[in-house]
């Protein structure tokens, strides 16, 4: 007799049209039950409009009834929250003291390099008023989803994305909201997306220690934060302000990032200091956390997010990097 487990590896098959991912790892198959050679399978409807839902029950009807043993199979709907749904083992927020140190790109580095390994990721953008994780992915497309809950695009390599500039109507839209509206978008992308099984949902913050990055901390069960920095920043001071806030908040502290530590020169590979001597060792001590890793200034990687391209970047400083993520990621939820 067919198993459960089987019959669920036979639906990790089907694609939710909208969203490419696949039926069970978006969480929707809620129940499987066998009698006399009949199975039921009963599927959550939460972000499929009526045709998709449609299309998925034909879709796996006949996909049941093609294991061995099953006669005939039976397709309902039940509804559910997004909320109810999601499972997702680990949030993480990347927040700065101050703005443009590179905060979306280590997001977008860590999401692709953990997407790389196999582990399911989100990103969600957080930066309501500047966001640009859709830019660096090249992703452009409205959502699919219906009144019950909305589907994120996902990127080349698979990376789930959810940006209110993926809802504007027109990209280059200013959004100019007051903190209280900021924070109910937020809530919103973490409640009304429907992003199924993740292994990581990191969360993109916008600069600083104002109403954004409080609202995430308040009411999304993050894991810990990485703080990220340049060398460039005066004093520990302002990186300090986001510690002080994490610990406020009673959020441990991942890590640190230091971007735009070092340049290598096309040349001869020397690495030159260009924005200063590297702070990590100072900052990592006044997080109180690891030094995670080192990003250079390369022209490439801006190149990429400009062309909507990051996925295409892969470099040793990365991979260093992303081995210590997964790393201190692992101790923070033991
Ligand atoms: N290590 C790097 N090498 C080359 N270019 C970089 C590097 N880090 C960041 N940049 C460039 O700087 C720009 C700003 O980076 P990013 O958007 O990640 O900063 P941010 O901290 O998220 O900014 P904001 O505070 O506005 O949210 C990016 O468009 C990217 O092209
Ligand atoms: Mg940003």
């Amino acid at each position: 007799m067919i198993t459960k487990e089987q019959t669920m590896e036979s639906l990790e098959a089907i694609l939710v049209p909208g969203s490419m991912r696949s039926l069970v790892k978006l969480n929707l198959v809620r129940n499987i039950a066998f009698s006399n050679g009949k199975a039921s399978i009963t599927l959550a409807s939460t972000a499929l409009n009526s045709k998709t839902q449609g299309w998925l029950k034909t879709k796996v009807t006949s996909t049941v009834k093609a294991l061995p043993g099953i006669e005939s199979a039976e397709v309902d709907f039940t509804e559910a929250k997004p909320k109810e749904i999601n499972e997702v083992k680990r949030i993480v927020a990347i927040m700065s003291g101050k703005g443009g140190v590179g905060k979306s790109l280590v997001t977008s580095l860590i999401g692709i390099s953990l997407a790389r390994r196999g582990y399911e990721v989100g990103i969600l953008d957080a930066d309501i008023t500047g966001p640009s994780i859709p830019r660096m992915f090249g992703i452009s497309e409205r959502p699919a989803g219906s009144e019950t809950g909305i589907l994120p695009p996902l990127s080349r390599l698979g990376v789930e994305i959810m940006s209110i500039n993926l809802l504007l109507p027109n990209e280059d839209d200013a959004v100019i909201w007051r903190g209280p509206l900021i924070g109910k978008m937020i809530t919103q992308f973490w409640e009304d997306v429907l992003w199924g099984k993740l292994d990581y949902l990191l969360v993109d913050l916008p600069p600083g220690t104002a109403d954004a990055p409080l609202t995430v901390m308040q009411s999304l069960p993050l894991s810990g934060v990485i703080i990220v920095f340049s060398p460039q920043e005066l004093a520990a001071m302002v990186v300090r302000k986001a510690v002080q806030m994490a610990q406020k908040m009673n959020i441990s502290i991942i890590g640190v990032v230091e971007n735009m530590s070092y340049f290598l020169l096309p040349d001869s590979g020397k690495r030159v200091e260009l924005f200063g001597k590297s702070k990590g060792t100072e900052m990592a001590k006044a997080a109180g956390a690891p030094l995670l890793g080192q990003i250079p200034i390369d022209p490439l990687l801006a190149q990429l997010c400009d062309e909507g391209h990051i996925e295409r970047y892969d470099s040793e400083a990365v991979t260093n990097f992303a081995d210590a993520f997964l790393k201190a990621a692992a101790n923070e939820s033991e």
